[in-house]
């Protein structure tokens, strides 16, 4: 056994979890499900999605659609993602008929180190990486946006930013989730001046539903951003605000970590499935691998003759489940300090030895499974999915970490910080706030990304666009990504029902196989606790955003889970 999982054995139970809003049952399905002969959009904004919607109207493009899309969704879900965060992009191209993949991840500060987060006994300080000043990386999204914009986009760059400056200036009426995320974290954002100002009534309490959010300071942010670009961000008053806040509150980000963010065009994984192409998002995103090993193990397995949610599939899945983020955790990390060995854990020949180990009556207790050896070889937030009618297709997943990130608010400038410092391990076999267990590769360095969950996935049938997907919630992004493909591709499912149906989760540590509502029945729950899977019954907190073609043009799903829309037109 490695010494990191004999380390985590000794140290688990120490990581704080933020509870995950419960799904509602309650919205009509006319919002979360539309068709479109032209442009289609799919994301966890009402917001948003009209104003991407807008912009391809308008004579856009998908990128300024994109871009749109992401500053929207900064203001209306400031819990989830924003300017003080980070993410990937992955676009197919019509006209270069190629997918391409931006890494607009943040990275660790140039005075952080490895033991940052420990006490001199040598103890991880899980709060240290999840609120507070030190947990803040150095943000990536709005050089990621200006850069792709600057490459490709056809609207000039200030309109791309208009709708997202008007929504905060004119404010939204509070919803549910918001509602629930200001609740779970009031003990930290009160401690912040603007936080509080801007998340609660004046005596300090959480607002009612339907209460207008008002962010002013942002709409003065975005204005100079709309006006100087990513410099607007990156130097001068916004950059001395990021830096003077943190630098009060005994964080350790310089001007210098700012000035140094460079945006990384990636190559984007692939792998084949069921005679269709999958691209997804490679390290420092361990979605991508991850998501292409759990179909690859699950394809000889014939689980459309076993059929949805039955007891063999669901413990097939959580086995090929388990298998990959005991990968994740031994093999994963930024590229750029360490080497993934990817081409290895997408190796046909380890992937069917892989598909394999999971001829078993009975689940492995997580800490008895043992790593299977790798040929030589010479990974809160938000997503939203983009089609238009000429073909392109845009899946982003963006984020700054946990509901409302660090909870430090840059002083005067409306930009909540994530706390990405939390995906790093804090310690070999340490886990973070998803519960996932970390390696030596994802330990922290300077200027280091730290891994990622997150999957934008775009997938293609005889070289044409064919589905495109993402999700929210760390870890449960890679299982709820995986099973939606299954249930479109392998169970033939439409497009709602594959987005909507029952998900399961099983990530190695804890060991248990987490079930999301609607629950699987009585006798096939017992079925599998005869197999040895422990079952818990949670809210995975996933919020698939999928577009797929049809004979016709696109749908678009927004997961009836959350407070979405998919529009087209
Ligand atoms: N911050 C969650 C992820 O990147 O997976």
């Amino acid at each position: 056994m490695p010494l990191f999982l004999c380390l985590f054995l000794l140290l688990m139970g120490c990581s704080h979890k933020v509870k995950i809003v419960a799904p509602s049952t309650t919205e009509p399905r006319v919002a979360h499900e539309a068709s479109s002969s032209r442009h289609m959009v799919a994301t966890q904004g009402e917001a948003t999605s009209r104003a991407a919607l807008g912009i391809l109207e308008r004579g856009g493009n998908i990128i300024d659609a994109f871009v749109a899309a992401s500053f929207v969704i900064s203001v209306e879900r400031p819990q989830s993602t924003g300017i003080g965060g980070g993410g990937f992009l992955l676009y197919f191209s019509k006209s270069d008929h190629k997918v391409y993949a931006f890494d607009f991840r943040e990275v660790a500060p140039i005075r952080s180190f490895a033991k940052m987060y420990l006490n001199k006994a040598g103890h991880p300080q899980a709060l240290l990486s999840q609120e507070g000043a030190l947990a803040v990386a150095v943000p990536g999204l709005v050089k990621g946006l200006h850069e792709i914009h600057t490459r490709w986009g056809r609207l000039p760059w200030k309109e791309t930013i208009a709708p997202a400056i008007k929504l905060a200036r004119e404010g939204f009426p509070l919803y549910n989730h918001l509602q629930v995320a200001i609740e779970d974290r009031k003990q930290i954002l009160r401690l912040d001046d603007d936080a509080r100002s801007t998340f609660f009534t004046s005596r300090g309490e959480v607002p009612l539903l339907g209460t207008i959010i008002y962010q002013p300071d942002l709409a003065k942010t975005l204005e100079i951003i709309a006006e100087e670009g990513s410099d607007g961000f990156y130097k001068g008053k916004i950059a001395n605000s990021i830096v003077n806040t943190i630098k009060n509150r005994q964080g350790i980000m310089s001007f210098n970590d700012l000035k140094n963010y460079k945006v990384k065009e990636r190559t984007p994984v692939e792998g084949e499935y069921r005679g269709l192409k999958i691209y997804s998002m490679p390290p420092p995103s361990s979605g991508g691998i991850h998501v292409i090993q759990i179909l690859k193990m699950l394809e000889p397995h014939n689980l459309r003759a076993k059929g949805p949610q039955t007891t063999d599939a669901i413990h097939l899945t959580a086995m090929a489940m388990q298998r990959a983020f005991l990968d994740r955790a031994l093999y994963l990390g930024d590229p750029d300090f360490h080497p993934v060995p990817q081409a290895s854990l997408l190796d046909q020949h380890y992937l069917d030895k892989l598909s394999t180990s999971l001829n078993r009556t009975h689940l492995i207790k997580a800490q008895d499974l043992k790593p299977l050896s790798l040929p030589y070889e010479s990974s809160e937030t938000t997503h939203f999915t983009l089609a238009d009618k000429e073909g392109n297709m845009v899946a982003s997943t963006q984020t700054i970490n946990g509901w409302f990130g660090s909870g430090v608010v840059a002083k005067g400038t409306g930009i909540i910080l994530n706390n990405e410092m939390d995906d790093f391990a804090q310690k070999v076999g340490v886990q973070n706030l998803f519960g996932a267990v970390g390696g030596e590769n994802n330990l922290v360095e300077p200027g280091k990304r730290p891994l990622s969950s997150m999957s934008p996935t775009i997938i293609t049938k005889d070289g044409e666009p064919y589905l495109a997907l993402g999700s929210p919630s760390g870890t449960r992004i890679i299982s709820c990504v995986a099973q939606t493909i299954m249930n479109k591709v392998e169970f033939e499912m439409p497009l709602y029902e594959a987005v909507a149906a029952t998900r399961i989760h099983q990530q190695w540590f804890p060991d248990e196989l987490k079930i999301e509502s609607p629950f699987l029945s009585q006798k096939v729950e017992n079925e599998l606790m005869a197999k040895g899977h422990k079952i818990v019954h949670a809210n995975l907190g996933c919020s698939v955003q999928a577009i797929s073609r049809t004979e016709t043009g696109w749908t678009g799903v927004s997961d009836p889970r959350g407070e979405g829309l998919a529009i087209g037109r």
